[in-house]
């Protein structure tokens, strides 16, 4: 028979929780010490040991045994191996349910503090780029057609949004987080007289698991890093759509630096969008790795079932598709040139100002209903005769409706943004407020979790 015992091996994907292993281990036998549950001398001993194997790993050096299955086995039998029998202490009052458990959470924390530092990176470039072209003014999108005039300033700042929202869900997620199960036993809790707020207190964690057969077999953690991985990577994948099509021959309002784009091998013209197009693409992955864990978890009775040994390559792959694709946004975001005259006078063509001249109707008296009608019809004729709105004659304006004078010759692009002065809206002066906003927010904000 073959050897299947790899079917159940971890140690290929959890040796990357061997810090938050160690650091678990370091809080709990230091605990046992100061309980009497064993002697100091015994936990100092495997204090230093385990010290010991933390630089063999991180100078790799460390003799990893594909043979013993996980992490934990690994490091408790190198352990054995450098500080004898004692080592066998390490695991009193513990199980692997909840030293994992504990690992996951650990692992989970660090890894929300650097995807919320990726997310301040990201916005840090959006204020960046709205601060190199704070008065721009372009054509706004809704169905991919020209709309309205907006500043480009202000469709960066959207997105400051969106990530600011992501920020706000990946701090919640830490919240749930932040919670030491150490102490749960296998499921029924432990028989010793632990210290749980001790460990917590080592750890840094906020609090302790309140019952000990949700604490190991509770995986919602996970899932919220995940859900909120895949809806930031959703709003990536936005943008990224965005650098695409801006980036093209048809669009160009954007230039790539050099290095966020690639030759093609048989069209030496080309220059493709490549790390926008595969972030673009690897938000696909990220959705299945959230809908992988919450089929794991369905089916599960308590408490701990193998099938939680799934929390881990999902996970692993979300942070690091996550992780460099908000590095190379950043980048990429701070190194793109905006095509200035060409977004300027697209944004003052007709399609772009019907609106405007509906609205300049309703200044005048007209119902918004009839204005819409007029300037439609108006629009169609333009557009028939070949010409801009700008170059139609008052007397053709004036088929249309009456009520049009000069003023129509005063209506651009930079009428409409103006005229957009409300909370949220695209005004200058509005979104110079907002950009301040933004600053304000990346500059008090700490981060503190
Ligand atoms: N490798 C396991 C996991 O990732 C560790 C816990 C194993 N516990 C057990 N009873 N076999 O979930």
């Amino acid at each position: 028979m073959p050897d299947h015992s790899q079917y159940t091996a971890s140690i290929r994907y959890d040796k990357r929780l061997y810090r938050h292993d160690i650091e678990g281990s370091i809080a709990h036998v230091r605990m046992l010490a100061k309980q009497s549950v064993i002697s100091q001398q015994d936990a100092d001993l495997i204090v230093d040991g385990l010290v010991k194997v933390r630089q063999e790993i991180d100078a790799e050096t460390f003799p990893w045994d594909s043979g013993l299955e996980d992490l934990h086995m690994n490091i408790e039998s190198r352990l054995t191996q450098l500080i004898g029998p004692v080592a066998g202490r390490i695991h009193t009052g513990r199980s692997r349910n909840d030293q994992i458990a504990l690992d996951m959470r650990l692992y989970t924390k660090e890894v929300i503090g650097q995807t919320i530092e990726g997310l301040r990176g990201v916005q840090r470039s959006l204020v960046g780029l709205s601060e190199r072209y704070p008065e721009v003014v372009m054509p706004g999108y809704t169905h991919t057609q020209r709309a309205q005039p907006v500043l480009f300033a202000h469709h960066m700042l959207a997105y400051f949004q969106m990530f600011q929202r992501d920020v706000s869900r990946f701090k919640d997620c830490h919240g749930r987080t932040d919670v030491m199960p150490l102490g749960s036993g296998a499921l029924a809790g432990v028989a010793y007289p632990l210290d749980r707020e001790f460990v917590a207190q080592e750890l840094g964690f906020k609090e302790i698991s309140a019952n000990s057969m949700d604490a190991v077999s509770d995986r919602d953690f996970v899932v919220e890093y995940l859900a909120a991985a895949a809806l930031c990577m959703t709003h990536l994948s936005r943008l990224a759509e965005e650098v695409v099509l801006w980036s093209s021959q048809e669009f160009g309002f954007i230039s790539l630096s050099e290095e966020f784009t690639t030759g093609s091998s048989i069209m030496p013209q080309k220059r493709n969008p490549d790390y926008a197009e595969l972030a673009r693409g690897k938000t696909g992955r990220v959705y299945g790795h959230l809908l992988a864990l919450l089929t794991v978890l369905k089916g599960l009775p308590l408490t701990y079932n193998r099938d939680l040994q799934e929390d881990k390559e999902g996970f692993f792959d979300t942070v690091d598709t996550l992780l460099p694709t908000l590095a190379v946004f950043r980048d990429m975001l701070a190194g793109l040139t905006l095509h200035q005259n060409l977004v300027t006078s697209l944004a003052g063509e007709s399609q772009a100002l019907a609106t405007e001249l509906a609205d300049y109707l309703v200044g005048k008296g007209i119902p918004f209903r009839e204005a819409h009608g007029a300037v439609r019809e108006l629009c169609q004729y333009a557009e028939a005769q070949g010409k801009e709105l700008s170059g139609l004659g008052l007397e053709e304006y004036r088929r249309f409706s009456s009520h049009f004078d000069e003023g129509v010759y005063g209506i651009d692009a930079k009428s409409a943004v103006a005229a957009r002065d409300l909370p949220g809206g695209t005004a200058p002066g509005r979104v110079a407020e907002a950009l301040a906003q933004a600053k304000q927010l990346l500059e008090a904000e700490a981060d503190g979790l």
